[in-house]
């Protein structure tokens, strides 16, 4: 068992990976916890939330709305929780989103803590502060800055997710190798079996490792006035082909991992062998690589989303492995380099 702590403006928040949701007792009290859950995983963990008053919730980014924080709402309310009540997050990225969301504004604030049951959520979605629910189709539009008291990382409860989530949660680990960290990178390459077999030793070294990349960024930068935007590498490309693509977010994101790599060669930035490198890993532990054949639908997305960004599009590229820079790329330069990868990725192929 390891822990971080997360020290921000206002608050210490400790992440702590190792440890297991049965052991909850020891952080909270359970008389004035109120826990709020996905179905899937309240139907996975039925006997470990005996004795707790649970509020269930569908499942996946459709419930990431404002009626499920009326829904948790009236629940709390039926629970008579009061400015003492404690709320516990159980679950992946969706569910403890919410529970910050929700925790944030029920009688103005009170104190919260998530057991973050997916890879994604403890390398990613559960740290940070950032809380909050999609608006009319519009990723997170409406939430807060918030850290929990604490975070829970159970690496125990990986064991029943589903491949593909495990998978999503790796490209957010490789992310934060490639940003950050590269001994990642190198943790990822060389103990592969040990990684899809789940051996816990290895995968809470890795998860540690990849959290401090985050909560280092995080502890400086809160609420991502700069340095933080680099945790958005592959995300300007990701998030444009995730929807219109069917693919999980990881996925989305290895693409988008790719196109960046790409044009930070084509800029003259890193070497072609970092490329290959880093596409090979993603590769390695399943993840997609290929951009789209229809670049211009892409980047009609792009200017789409970020239409806001009138003199340039800021894109996070790599200077190096293990360092990341925000740089301005003009919109009508993007279709170019973005060809440009895609011819690099076509002849390297053939080489294979
Ligand atoms: N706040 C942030 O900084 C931040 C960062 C990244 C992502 N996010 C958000 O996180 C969300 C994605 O998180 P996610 O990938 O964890 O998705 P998720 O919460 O939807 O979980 C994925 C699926 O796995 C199931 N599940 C959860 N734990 C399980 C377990 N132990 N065993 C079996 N099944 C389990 C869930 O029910 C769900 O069906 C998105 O909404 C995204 O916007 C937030
Ligand atoms: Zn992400």
């Amino acid at each position: 068992m390891q822990t971080i702590s997360l020290n921000t403006k206002d608050k210490i928040s400790k992440i702590i990976i190792g440890e297991e949701f049965t052991n909850i007792k020891n952080y909270i009290d359970i008389d004035r916890t109120i826990v709020i859950t996905d179905e899937n995983v309240f139907k996975l963990y039925e006997k470990q939330f005996e004795g707790l008053k649970t509020i269930v919730i569908g499942t996946g980014e459709k419930i990431k709305t404002l009626q499920t924080i009326e829904y948790i709402i009236e629940k709390l309310i039926e629970f008579k929780a009061d400015r003492k009540s404690f709320i516990l997050g159980v679950g992946g990225g969706v569910v403890t989103d919410i529970a910050g969301f929700v925790s944030s504004i029920y009688l103005r604030g009170v104190e919260f803590g998530f057991v973050s049951t997916t890879l994604l959520g403890q390398v990613d979605a559960s740290v940070g502060g950032k809380n909050g629910v999609n608006f009319k189709g519009l990723k997170n539009v409406i939430g807060v800055f918030n850290q929990p008291e604490f975070v829970i990382c159970d690496i125990s409860m990986l064991k029943t997710l589903p491949g593909r989530e495990f998978r999503s949660g790796l490209a957010e680990m490789i992310k934060h190798g490639v940003i950050g960290d590269p001994s990642i990178l190198e943790q990822l390459d060389e103990e592969y079996e040990k990684i899809i077999s789940l051996d816990q030793e290895t995968l809470e070294k890795l998860i540690y490792n990849s959290i401090c990349v985050k909560s280092k960024i995080v502890s400086i930068d809160e609420r991502e006035s700069e340095l933080r935007r680099i945790l958005n590498f592959g995300h300007t490309v990701g998030h444009a082909i995730e929807l219109a693509e069917d693919l999980t977010h990881g996925e989305a994101i290895s693409i988008g991992m790719v196109a960046a790599l790409g044009i930070s060669v084509e800029k003259g930035y890193i070497n072609i062998n970092v490329f290959i490198q880093i596409e090979k890993l993603l590769k390695k532990y399943g993840l997609p690589t290929d951009l789209p054949k229809d670049i211009g639908k892409i980047i009609e997305v792009i200017k789409f989303d970020k239409k806001n960004e009138k003199d340039g599009l800021n894109f996070i590229l790599i200077k190096e492995l293990g360092k990341a820079i925000i740089e301005k790329v003009d919109l009508d330069e993007l279709e170019k380099l973005f060809t440009s990868v895609c011819k690099q990725q076509l002849l390297l192929g053939n080489v294979d």
